[in-house]
C-alpha cells in the first residue's frame, strides 16, 4: 500500500471512527477512565502535549479539557475536520487545541517543546516504529515524557508489549509497562493485549 491508499483508508475510516466506546469515549464511564489513565501519567496541567495519529481529536480534546495545550497531527484530512467540529463545541477544547495535517512519522512540530509526546493506537502503523519514535523523542523538551496506548489485537494487529517496550528501551528509554485488561477502557470484555507504556 502506498502512503496516499493509507490515506484513503483512514480517511474512509473518520465518519465511523467515533462509535466504538474507547474511540469517541461518549460513554461517561469510559471516558472517565481514559482521563483518569492519562492524567494520572501527564505531569500536572498546564503542559505541551503532541498527539500523534490523533484521529478525531478524541484525547486531544479530553486532555484540553482538562488544562493541558494539545498539538495533534493527523495524516487523514477526514480525521482532523471531525476534530475541529468537535473541539468548537467547547471553549476550553478549542482554545486549548491545534489540529495539524501532517505526517506522524515526521511530526510537523517544533522539536524540544513538549512535555509529552502522547500517541494512542500509532505506532504499529508506522513503516519504521523505531525511526518514528526516534523523531517522537526529539520533540520532548529534556525530562518529557512519552506516552504510547498500543495493543496486539485479537486480528493480529498490533504490537506486543514486550515489542513496544524492547522499541522503547533500543531507543534509549526507560520503559514503565501497565496492562489494560479492564472492560471500563473499552465499553466491553476483552481477550487481547492492550497497555501502556510511559517512558
Ligand atoms: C487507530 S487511529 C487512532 C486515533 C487516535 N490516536 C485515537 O486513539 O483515538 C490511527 C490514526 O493514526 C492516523 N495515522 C496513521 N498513520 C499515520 C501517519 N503516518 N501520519 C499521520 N497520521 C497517521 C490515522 O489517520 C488515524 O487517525
Amino acid at each position: 500500500m502506498t502512503r496516499r491508499d493509507d490515506i484513503e483508508l483512514w480517511d474512509s475510516e473518520a465518519a465511523g471512527f467515533d462509535e466504538p466506546a474507547d474511540h469517541g469515549l461518549r460513554d461517561p464511564e469510559v471516558r472517565a477512565a481514559w482521563r483518569e489513565l492519562l492524567l494520572a501519567r501527564l505531569p500536572p496541567p498546564p503542559s505541551r502535549v503532541a498527539d500523534l495519529g490523533c484521529g478525531t481529536g478524541t484525547l486531544a480534546l479530553l486532555l484540553a479539557e482538562a488544562g493541558h495545550r494539545v498539538d495533534g497531527v493527523d495524516f487523514s484530512a477526514q480525521m482532523l475536520g471531525r476534530a475541529r467540529a468537535k473541539a468548537d463545541g467547547f471553549a476550553a477544547a478549542r482554545d486549548g487545541t491545534r489540529f495539524v495535517v501532517g505526517d506522524a512519522a515526521d511530526p510537523p512540530l517544533r522539536a524540544a517543546s513538549y512535555d509529552v509526546v502522547l500517541c494512542r493506537h500509532v505506532l504499529w502503523a508506522m513503516p519504521d516504529p523505531s525511526a518514528a519514535l526516534r523523531a517522537w523523542l526529539e520533540l520532548l523538551v529534556p525530562g518529557g515524557r512519552l506516552v504510547l496506548v498500543e495493543g496486539r489485537w485479537s486480528n493480529g494487529g498490533g504490537l506486543s508489549a514486550a515489542e513496544t517496550v524492547a522499541l522503547v528501551r533500543a531507543a534509549g528509554r526507560q520503559a514503565s509497562l501497565t496492562l489494560l485488561p479492564q472492560r471500563r477502557y473499552w465499553g466491553r470484555e476483552i481477550d487481547d493485549e492492550r497497555y501502556v507504556v510511559v517512558s
